[in-house]
C-alpha cells in the first residue's frame, strides 16, 4: 500500500507532536522518531492511551458484525450508494468506519481515491483491516483526528462521530464533508411498536446547525430503505442499533415475528465556508 519512508496525511499523535508521519515498512515514522508499528492485522494503533480511554471504547464485535448482516440482507446499502454518488476523488477518510463497508463500496468506485477509515474499536478495525482496500488507524475521534490540515478531499461519517471543528481543519479548501444521521423518522414504526412511541430525533435539520459554524450545506437527500426482517434479523438490527439495545426493547422485538422495517437517513454534503 505505501513504500519506504513514503509521506502520509497521517500525523504524529504523541502528545504536543502533531508532525507527519511517513510510512518506513511495516511503520509509520515521524520526524522526532516516534513511531508506531503495523499490527498483524494490517492497521496502526494510532490512539494514545489517554486517548484510548473513553466511556465508549468503540462497537463491540457483536455490534459490527450485526451491521455486516443487515447489509447483507439490504439494509444500508442504499445509504453507501447515496455516499458514492456525492463522493469526489482524491484522499479520503470514513470516520467511524466500523467494518469499512463505505471503504470497500468507495474502492469500487470508477473515481480514483486513496482511503483511510478511522474507528476506536479493536472489532471494527479488524475488519475493515481484512478488506485491505484502505489504510486503517485506532484513534478516538472525539480526542482529534490524526490526519494533516487540509490534507482530505472527502471526509464521510456514516451513523457515527463527527468532530465539526477536525474536519473542518484537515478538509481541504476544495474539498467536501458527507455526513449521514438516522432522519427524524427513522424506523418510527418499529420504534412506536416497541417503545410505544416514536419521538423525533434530530436528523438533517439538526446537523445543519451542528455544521453552520464552519460549513455551508451544498446538497441534501433523504435515504429510505424497506426491508422485511425476520426474528434473527430483528435480532441483528437490535444488536446493531444503539437505540434499540436495551434489554427490555430486545425482548420486545424478540417476540416480534417478521416485520417490515423502515429504515430513513438524511445523507448531507458540506463545504467550507469561504
Ligand atoms: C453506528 S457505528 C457506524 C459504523 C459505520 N460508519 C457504518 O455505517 O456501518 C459507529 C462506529 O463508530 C465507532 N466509534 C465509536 N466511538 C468512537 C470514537 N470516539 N472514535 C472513533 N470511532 C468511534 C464505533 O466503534 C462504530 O464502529
Ligand atoms: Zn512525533
Amino acid at each position: 500500500m505505501t513504500h519506504p519512508s513514503a509521506l502520509t496525511p497521517l500525523r504524529c499523535t504523541v502528545r504536543g507532536c502533531g508532525r507527519p508521519l511517513c510510512a518506513d515498512g511495516a511503520r509509520l515514522v515521524c520526524a522526532a522518531q516516534h513511531s508506531f508499528d503495523r499490527a498483524r492485522g494490517g492497521w496502526y494503533h494510532l490512539a494514545q492511551p489517554q486517548d484510548a480511554r473513553s466511556r465508549t471504547p468503540g462497537d463491540a464485535e457483536e455490534s459490527i458484525a450485526a451491521r455486516e448482516e443487515l447489509l447483507q440482507r439490504g439494509l444500508g446499502t442504499a445509504v453507501l450508494e447515496a455516499v458514492a454518488r456525492h463522493a469526489v476523488a482524491g484522499r479520503v477518510v470514513d470516520v467511524g468506519c466500523g467494518g469499512g463497508a463505505l471503504l470497500a463500496r468507495l474502492a469500487q468506485s470508477p473515481l480514483a481515491h486513496e482511503l483511510y477509515g478511522v474507528d476506536l474499536s479493536a472489532a471494527a478495525v479488524q475488519r475493515a483491516a481484512r478488506r485491505r482496500c484502505a489504510t486503517i488507524v485506532v484513534a478516538n475521534a472525539d480526542r482529534g483526528l490524526p490526519f494533516q490540515d487540509q490534507s482530505m478531499d472527502l471526509v464521510a461519517s456514516i451513523d457515527a462521530r463527527r468532530p465539526v471543528a477536525e474536519m473542518a481543519r484537515i478538509v481541504k479548501p476544495t474539498g467536501r464533508v458527507i455526513v449521514v444521521v438516522p432522519a427524524a423518522d427513522d424506523m418510527a414504526e418499529l420504534r412506536a411498536l416497541v417503545l410505544g412511541r416514536a419521538e423525533d430525533l434530530p436528523g438533517g435539520a439538526g446537523l445543519e446547525v451542528e455544521f453552520a459554524p464552519a460549513f455551508a450545506c451544498c446538497a441534501r437527500e433523504r435515504v429510505e430503505e424497506r426491508v422485511s426482517l425476520d426474528r434473527e434479523g430483528l435480532r441483528a438490527l437490535a444488536a446493531a442499533t444503539y437505540r434499540l439495545a436495551r434489554r427490555k426493547e430486545r425482548d420486545l422485538l424478540d417476540a416480534l415475528a417478521t416485520q417490515e422495517v423502515v429504515a430513513r437517513h438524511d445523507v448531507r454534503v458540506f463545504e467550507l465556508r469561504s
